[in-house]
């Protein structure tokens, strides 16, 4: 029994299978923790690291999602060099998990479009700014022009912002469970090759 009273977990596969039922929550429940993961891209040889919104997960297809403006830095990046890890972080049973693999970005197939129906109108404005995200301003600003935040959410359907919408799927094939525990901290990895797995424990 590895996470105590609430959860019977003693196997490799009920690790897997509790993993799952965690990222499934982080899809579902803005308020888990697991809602936010820090996913890093590499710009060449240098790793940037960010938080994103985790949008879906599928564990039949090792899929992760995220949504982001189609023209900022990530995206580039992803297009340049696929390789990506996202990380998660329980801090209330101290659980990290770690996902590797790569990534595609989709911003003009029923990817981009399925997802962007997902996007709540209230949403959608963050796909509305005028410049590229990470452009130098003058002053602070959103990028947002005055007239949309004013008429916002009627405008919200806007094609502008639809355009501006990119979905990032990432097919993960690694997987790092830790877990720590004053008794002492317990660590499981997964690989997946085509559709076989192999799974272990190791010292954390
Ligand atoms: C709580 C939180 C959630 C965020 N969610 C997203 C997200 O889902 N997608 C996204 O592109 N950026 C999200 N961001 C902003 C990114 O962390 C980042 O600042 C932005 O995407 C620019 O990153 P880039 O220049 O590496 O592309 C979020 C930031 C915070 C603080």
């Amino acid at each position: 029994m590895i996470f105590g009273k609430k959860e019977n977990i003693s196997t490799l596969d009920d690790i897997l299978q509790a993993s799952w039922r965690m990222l499934h929550d982080g899809v579902r429940n803005f308020r888990d923790p697991f809602h936010q993961s820090s996913l890093t891209t590499l710009d060449g040889d240098k790793p940037q690291v960010r938080i994103v919104i985790l949008r879906e997960f599928s564990e039949k297809d090792r899929t992760l999602i995220c949504h982001c403006d189609a023209r900022g830095s990530k995206v580039l990046q992803i297009q340049d060099n696929p390789n990506v890890s996202w990380l998660f972080y329980n801090p209330e049973k101290w659980l990290q998990l770690r996902l590797s693999g790569t990534a595609s970005v989709h911003t003009d197939d029923e990817t981009a479009d399925s997802q962007w129906e997902k996007v709540t109108m209230a949403h959608r404005i963050n796909y509305c700014a005028e410049i590229p995200p990470g452009s130098p301003t003058e002053k602070p600003t959103s990028g947002i022009p005055g007239f949309l935040r004013e008429k916002a959410p009627k405008l919200l359907d806007a094609s502008e912002a639809r355009k501006n919408f990119a979905a990032i799927v990432c097919r993960f094939d690694e997987m790092d469970w830790l877990l720590l525990k004053l008794t002492g901290h317990v660590r499981a990895k997964f690989y997946w090759k085509e559709n076989r797995m192999n799974a272990s424990w190791v010292v954390p």
